[in-house]
C-alpha cells in the first residue's frame, strides 16, 4: 500500500546501538571542517568534484552554512534526508538519503563516508540499517539504493555485511572526482526490508535484542 504524508517536520534523531545521527546545523563547522580537511585524500577520490568557482565548505564557513540551509530545504521539500554521524558525542562522518522520489517509484539512495580514524568498525553497516528503518519506518520509502564505485572494496563491505541485493553495474553512471564512473547497484525494498527489519535491528540497533515481535495468540 502507498501512503502519503505530511514531512514538514525535522528529522529526530536516530540511534543505533553505538552511534547518534542528526542533521548537521551551523555550530557543526570547526569539526565537520577538521574532519574534512584531515581526510581529504581519503575522501575526495570517491566524491563527485566540487566545481572550480564553488567555495569550499570545509575552508569557508560561510559556504557551510549555506550548505545546511540549502539541506535543510531539500528535507523541507521532501528531496533528502541528510545525518551527520556522531560517536560519543564526536562527529565522525555523514550519511545522506538523497534523490528522494516520490510518485510510482518511491525510492531513495544513501551515500555515505566515516573520518578514516574510525574506520574499521562497521559503524557505517550500522548507519545503514538506521537510516533504512527511517526511510521505510518513517518516509515510507519502498525501495532503497546504494551505489558503489567497483574498485572500492571498502564500501563494498559495508553493503555485504548487511546483505543488500546486488543488481548490476550501472555503466558510467556517476561523475566521481571527475570521471564518469561505472556503479555497481545495490538495493533493498520495503518488501524485503519487512522480511529482515527485526534481525537487522537485533545485530545493528536494538541494545536488546527482540526475539518474537509477533503477537502471542492470547494477545
Ligand atoms: C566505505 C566506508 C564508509 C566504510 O566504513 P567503515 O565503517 O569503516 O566500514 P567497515 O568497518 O565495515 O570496513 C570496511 C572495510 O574497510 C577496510 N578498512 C577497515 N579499516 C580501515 C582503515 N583504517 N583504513 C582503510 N581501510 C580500512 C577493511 O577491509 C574493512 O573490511 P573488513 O571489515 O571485512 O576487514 C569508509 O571506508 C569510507 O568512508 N571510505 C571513504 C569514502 C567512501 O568510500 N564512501 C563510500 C562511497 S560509495
Amino acid at each position: 500500500m502507498i501512503r502519503s504524508r505530511q514531512h514538514r517536520w525535522n528529522p529526530p534523531t536516530l540511534l543505533g546501538k553505538r552511534i547518534q545521527l542528526r542533521p548537521l546545523n551551523d555550530d557543526d563547522f570547526s569539526s565537520w571542517s577538521e574532519v574534512r580537511l584531515r581526510n581529504a585524500e581519503w575522501l575526495l577520490r570517491w566524491e563527485p568534484l566540487r566545481p572550480a568557482y564553488a567555495p569550499d565548505p570545509a575552508v569557508e564557513r560561510s559556504a557551510f552554512v549555506n550548505r545546511c540551509r540549502a539541506r535543510e530545504r531539500e528535507t523541507a521539500a521532501d528531496q533528502a534526508y541528510p545525518f551527520g554521524i556522531f560517536i560519543d558525542g564526536a562527529f565522525a562522518g555523514e550519511i545522506n538519503l538523497n534523490n528522494v522520489a516520490r510518485g510510482a517509484l518511491q525510492s531513495g539512495t544513501l551515500g555515505y563516508w566515516i573520518d578514516q580514524a574510525q574506520a574499521g568498525h562497521a559503524y557505517m553497516s550500522e548507519a545503514v540499517v538506521v537510516m533504512l528503518d527511517f526511510a521505510f519506518d518513517r518516509l515510507d520509502l519502498h525501495r532503497i539504493e546504494i551505489c558503489i564505485v567497483p574498485r572500492n572494496s571498502n564500501s563494498k563491505r559495508v553493503v555485504e555485511k548487511i546483505g543488500l541485493r546486488f543488481e548490476g553495474t550501472a555503466e558510467r553512471y556517476l561523475q566521481i572526482a571527475g570521471v564518469w564512473e561505472d556503479h555497481l547497484r545495490y538495493a533493498i525494498t520495503s518488501e524485503e526490508w519487512t522480511e529482515r527489519a527485526d534481525s537487522l535491528l537485533n545485530e545493528w540497533v536494538r541494545d536488546e535484542p527482540i526475539n518474537d515481535p509477533s503477537p502471542s495468540p492470547s494477545s
